[in-house]
């Protein structure tokens, strides 16, 4: 409970002062639900396979979206950090063709599918949110 309200209370001060840099949640936190990945599997297979393959191993210049080097690429920065880069330049004939829910769902699946855990709660549409939580590739100690 004490946990709860000191995370409660760096999540006001964060949003009262504007902090950007600030990150209160980490991708191991369980920031996404199965059922927003499963809406992301769908729109991944639709607008995003073609070139990024059916099981997100890449193909020619696209590269894999799950896997070590995927996740090296964004270590250190955050979840809205990469929700930005899909949303302003994927897919890559078309950026800016989906909607925000899309994107966040789909970035939902690729979150799953790199083995980050579900949550509760679905990821949020807004990237000055997203950008609250760290992108980080190993599980910070200590915590569960
Ligand atoms: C027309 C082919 C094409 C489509 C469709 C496409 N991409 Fe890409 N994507 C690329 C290419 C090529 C690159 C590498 C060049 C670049 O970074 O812009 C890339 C890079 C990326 C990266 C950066 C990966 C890294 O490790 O730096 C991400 C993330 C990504 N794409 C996600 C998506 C998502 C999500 C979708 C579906 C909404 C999508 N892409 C659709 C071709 C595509």
């Amino acid at each position: 409970m004490r946990k709860a309200i000191a995370a409660l209370a760096v999540t006001s001060i964060a949003l009262l002062t504007g902090v950007q840099a600030q990150t209160t949640q980490s991708v191991w936190n369980g920031i996404y639900t199965e059922d927003q990945a499963a809406r992301g599997a769908q729109n991944y297979v639709q607008v995003c396979a073609a070139c990024h393959g059916a099981t997100l191993g890449g193909s020619g210049e696209a590269p894999a979206l799950s896997g070590g080097q995927f996740i090296g690429d964004f270590d250190g920065q955050t979840v809205g950090d990469v929700f930005d880069r899909i949303r302003t330049t994927m897919p890559q004939s078309a950026p800016g063709v989906l909607s925000r829910e899309q994107y966040a769902d789909i970035l939902a699946f690729l979150l799953k599918s790199n083995g980050f855990p579900a949550g509760k709660t679905e990821l949020d549409r807004r990237s000055e949110y997203l950008k609250a939580i760290s992108f980080e590739s190993s599980k910070p100690a200590g915590k569960p």
